[in-house]
């Protein structure tokens, strides 16, 4: 018989909590959480949005858990030894799609990310107004060479730590970098709540106004909790099949839920007290990163500083996201095709570097791309649109009519309590409940509203 390797596995539960959250932890964090909150009902928003982590989000978190940990494989050998047919099959090969999908422009906005840490070390903004934080979004955006250079340096860093492997790359750097984000969020944070004027921004973050909690904000809740999570895509599939044995899946996923959501209530608790105290409204997305935060911050006694430590900490927050997107298609070939790990890192390297060019290069519309439309959308986001919209939550349905109707009850329990050593029947059959009548449910709804095929 061939003498098989031991598979690489994280070492503790320090380290398992670590990793799970990296990959939770992203730009989603940054500028999309905090100014959905803002722009939603605040607190009402909050609640809303954590009833939603409690009926889709973990649920399915906990189901992703229960695949990896049990068959310790990659995405496609774990449901192929769950006896999933080829049907089923189509979540592992959905959910490496959707991994190179989202990898293909998220590289290109961490290339962003990337070059604005050098901008601020540099000091390139400690002048700059309104027009100019413009002209050096334009100048970072449209390329063609700084851009394409940029995500050739963020997808180089990020695959050389997967090559190192799981325990000396993604354990340690997560391990590392985890703390070192919450240290800069949270100097962030006392300089903006020590600003005058700050508590319009708290009253942005946390009024509570049931009256703004409209349909669309429910759907928005919904697809928010199942994003944020890196769910139905393979991600925690792939990480947890490293856990430690004795890790309590259950808890995991709480506290891993937790936390991201901690992240972004301190990201907005950084960004919202500025801009208020500074009379700027607050903007969504790319415009809220990369124009309001350096116009604000560069007005601010410490800004500089403050500016090198923000964009720092969203630089770790997407690199640590989109190493467990990468480890995802990696895990398979590595697996599955018997490449070796530096191989596949290389050749995945090179393809997300080629067709992320098309992604970098249309995220303006004066770039060189910036024209061409394919079902009427530019590269980028379309690569954003089917990813988000479409197969993240086709993945999550399914994985929720997998373990809720395809895997045998006894299995997910004797998984989800560690072979009985764990005293948490209740638990786990009221997230077997939810998991087989309200999840799948919830998770229709988000699709076919989000690809536009039913009208809430
Ligand atoms: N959760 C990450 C974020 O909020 C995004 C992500 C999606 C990461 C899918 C991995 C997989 O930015």
């Amino acid at each position: 018989m061939e003498s098989q390797k031991k598979r690489e596995g994280f070492s503790s539960g320090l380290a398992v909590f670590f990793a799970t959250l990296s990959s939770a932890v992203g730009l989603g964090n940054i500028w999309k959480f905090p100014y959905l909150i803002g722009s939603n009902g605040g607190g009402a928003f909050l609640l809303l949005y954590l009833v939603c982590i409690l009926f889709v989000g973990l649920p399915i978190m906990i189901s992703e858990f229960y695949i990896g940990r049990k068959t310790r494989k990659n995405v496609i050998g774990a449901i192929t030894e769950l006896k999933g047919s080829t049907g089923w099959k189509s979540i592992g090969v959905l959910g490496i799609f959707a991994a190179y999908l989202i990898l293909f422009f998220y590289s290109s906005v961490a290339g962003w990310v990337y070059s604005y840490v050098f901008k601020a070390l540099k000091g390139d903004f400690k002048a700059v107004n309104a027009d100019t934080v413009k002209i050096v979004f334009s100048n970072t955006t449209i390329g063609p060479m700084p851009p394409i250079l940029w995500q050739i340096v963020v997808i180089a860093v990020v695959s050389i730590i997967i090559i190192l492997g799981v325990e000396k790359g993604i354990e340690r750097v997560t391990k590392t970098l985890m703390p070192l984000l919450f240290a800069l969020i949270i100097i962030c944070d006392i300089r903006a709540i020590t600003l005058p004027g700050a508590s319009d921004g708290f009253k942005f973050l946390f009024n509570v106004d049931f009256s703004k909690l409209t349909k669309d904000a429910v759907l928005v809740a919904l697809g928010l909790s199942f994003f944020k999570l890196s769910l139905g895509m393979g991600t925690m599939v792939t990480y947890s099949s490293y856990f430690t044995e004795d890790n309590n899946l259950i808890k995991t996923s709480f506290k891993v839920a937790l936390s991201d959501t901690l992240v972004s209530l301190l990201a907005g608790i950084a960004i919202f007290p500025a801009v208020f105290s500074f009379g700027m409204q607050p903007e969504a997305g790319p415009g809220l990163l990369f124009m309001t935060i350096p116009l604000v911050f560069s007005q601010i006694p410490f800004g500089s500083f403050l500016l090198v430590a923000f964009f720092l900490l969203s630089s770790i927050a997407a690199t640590t996201a989109m190493m467990s997107m990468l480890e995802v298609p990696i895990a398979y070939y590595t697996e599955e095709k018997g490449i070796t790990r530096k191989k596949a890192v290389i050749i995945n390297a090179i393809i997300i570097g080629v067709v992320g060019i098309l992604a970098t290069l249309s995220a303006d519309s004066h770039s060189l791309f910036g024209n061409i439309k394919v079902f009427g959308k530019g590269f980028f986001d379309l690569f954003d649109y089917i990813s988000s919209n479409i197969l993240m939550p086709l993945g999550g349905l399914l994985i929720a009519l997998f373990v809720g109707y395809k895997n045998s009850k006894r299995d997910v329990q004797l998984q989800l309590s560690n072979k009985g050593i764990l005293n948490n029947v209740a638990i786990i059959n009221i997230y077997y409940f939810i998991l087989r009548y309200i999840t799948p449910l919830l998770l229709l709804i988000i699709f076919l509203s989000s690809t536009g095929i039913v009208k809430f």
